[in-house]
């Protein structure tokens, strides 16, 4: 099984990120398409995982497609080959949007030191991985390199003005409740996700990718508990294996072994599965 990890398309190249390259189309039209690339601790890894760009741009595409009334979205197509989209040019607005739902990550990390997160208090006594009264907006600058800052919503009010700070964060909690309710019928708990958003004609859009593995911490209902760390249906396996391999986090990354390649990819898939209902298909024949 292959993994595709560049793909050099005959258009003019709008950005190279860490998992998707992106085409102009026209002025206002840019071809994403999502590669298998992944990464960890910031470095994109020398090895890919097969099926990971199909899993997130299909899981783009039914989440936009599902949101479509609650949300703008800037999807006009979804590409045949399931990997890429066709997608409107945005402004983009520079801040990573998210919601949480239950205490993780950097979140539990702020609250674990100083009983606060995004810098506003919550009560006392809230346990790693419980859940909080009710979904809170922490947004976080998007940094060009290294890694992105958790702000406080007034951080990001000042920037870029109260109005379209408030539509930001509306968006975002309407956004994370209609998922957290689908997914919890898929057996799943939505955590926390992020979201991008740019401004078309004046008006807010939600762009890049919605509610995937990579942009969302999904847990397993049937497994979770407070007070530990449930796995997620992400680069887990990854992360772990590379934590043991010994490698620096300086030098260049080391390839990934089959068996980590394949319970990542096995996850992906499930992630997919479990949230749309039915089975990621086989890409068409050329
Ligand atoms: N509709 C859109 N209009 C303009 N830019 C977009 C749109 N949708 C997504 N983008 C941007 O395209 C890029 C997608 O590439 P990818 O997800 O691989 O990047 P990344 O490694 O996450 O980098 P970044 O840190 O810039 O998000 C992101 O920079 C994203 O913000
Ligand atoms: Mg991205």
């Amino acid at each position: 099984m292959n993994a595709l990890l560049e793909t050099h398309i005959d258009l003019p190249l709008f950005a190279r990120g860490k998992v998707r390259d992106t085409y102009e189309l026209s002025d206002d039209r840019l071809l994403m398409v999502a590669t298998d690339r992944i990464s960890a601790f910031d470095y994109v890894l020398p090895t890919g995982i097969p099926d990971r760009g199909r899993v997130l741009t299909q899981l783009s595409v039914f989440w936009f497609q599902r949101t479509a009334q609650l949300q703008e979205n800037h999807l006009l197509q979804p590409g045949e080959d399931g990997r890429s989209m066709i997608v409107r040019r945005a402004q983009r607005i520079d801040f990573e949007c998210v919601v949480r739902g239950y205490l993780a990550g950097s979140a539990w990390a702020e609250y674990r030191k100083q009983g606060t997160m995004a810098g506003e208090p919550l009560p006392p006594g809230l346990r790693q991985s419980e859940k909080l009264p009710e979904p809170i907006f922490t947004p976080a600058t998007k940094a060009e390199t290294g890694h992105d800052e958790n702000i406080t919503f007034g951080r990001m009010a000042d920037q870029i003005g109260s109005e379209l700070a408030e539509s930001a964060r509306d968006a975002s909690l309407r956004l994370y409740l209609a998922a957290v309710e689908h997914a919890e019928r898929s057996g799943l708990i939505l955590a926390d996700t992020k979201f991008e958003f740019g401004l078309i004609d004046g008006r807010l859009v939600l762009i890049d990718e919605a509610l995937t593995p990579d942009s969302s911490r999904y847990w397993d209902a049937a497994t979770y508990e407070v007070g530990s760390s449930p796995e997620s249906f992400d680069k887990q396996f990854v992360r772990d294996w590379l934590a043991e391999s010994g490698w620096d986090r300086e030098s260049p990354p080391p390839e990934l072994p089959d068996e980590i390649v394949e319970q990542t990819r096995r996850r992906y898939l499930t992630a997919y599965e479990r949230l749309v209902g039915e089975p990621l298909l086989a890409p068409a024949a050329p």
